[in-house]
């Protein structure tokens, strides 16, 4: 494949310090892309303000707007394709996106997932680590597919699971590294000469 085109759309939720990592790592060179519009479901989202702060354009969207997931796809998809976003990040975004969007966006959305998956998909996957007892985590970066937590993997970091780690210890140890995972992915992502074989993210020969 040959490079991809470097445009941005980075969907939240929350608080957003993985929007402000990938913010950090264009603005010191780890990543070669720009950010063209920082979309929240939820109007009070934190990571609204840091990307009104790094000079990004923001939308709320907020979902209950909607009458239907599809409808709420199709105006996700419009907002992206106005700003020409070629790579959607979800950073953070704390809602499922349906086939219509996965469509309009094939192999160019991912997702950052604070365990190693296949372990631990969906919510509180730190908690769900804990209560199992693994003695490691990590973080999974991963191009987002129709199933939950699934897709093909970009990158994974490692992360130890102390004796006396509580939920919150252990999410923050793993954010470390997701914050050092989440640009390192998108830049390989853009960097093409990649193929998908079978579930394989891998160098294209
Ligand atoms: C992160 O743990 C991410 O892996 C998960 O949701 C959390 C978002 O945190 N998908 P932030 O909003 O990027 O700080």
């Amino acid at each position: 494949m040959t490079p991809v085109a470097r445009r941005l759309g980075v969907l939240i939720s929350g608080r957003g310090s993985n929007l402000q990592a990938l913010v950090d790592a264009i603005a010191d060179g780890r990543l070669n892309a720009s950010i063209a519009v920082v979309i929240s479901n939820v109007a009070g989202a934190g990571g609204l303000d840091r990307a009104r702060s790094a000079g990004i354009e923001t939308a709320v969207l907020d979902h209950r707007g909607w009458p239907s997931r599809d409808d709420y796809d199709r105006a996700l998809v419009d907002e992206l394709r106005a700003r020409d976003v070629d790579v959607v990040c979800l950073a953070g975004f704390m809602r499922r996106i349906g086939a219509r969007f996965i469509e309009a966006f094939p192999d160019a959305i991912v997702n950052i997932h604070p365990s190693l998956l296949p372990s631990f998909p969906g919510l509180h996957a730190q908690a769900q680590a804990l209560a199992h007892g693994v003695r490691v985590s990590g973080v999974t970066v991963h191009l987002v597919t129709p199933e939950l937590d699934a897709g093909p993997i970009i990158v994974q970091r490692p992360v130890p699971v102390l004796e006396d780690d509580t939920e919150e210890t252990l999410a923050a140890r793993i954010l470390v590294e997701e914050h050092a995972a989440y640009p390192e992915a998108v830049q390989r992502l853009l960097d093409g000469e990649w193929i998908i074989d079978g579930r394989r993210f891998r160098k294209a020969e």
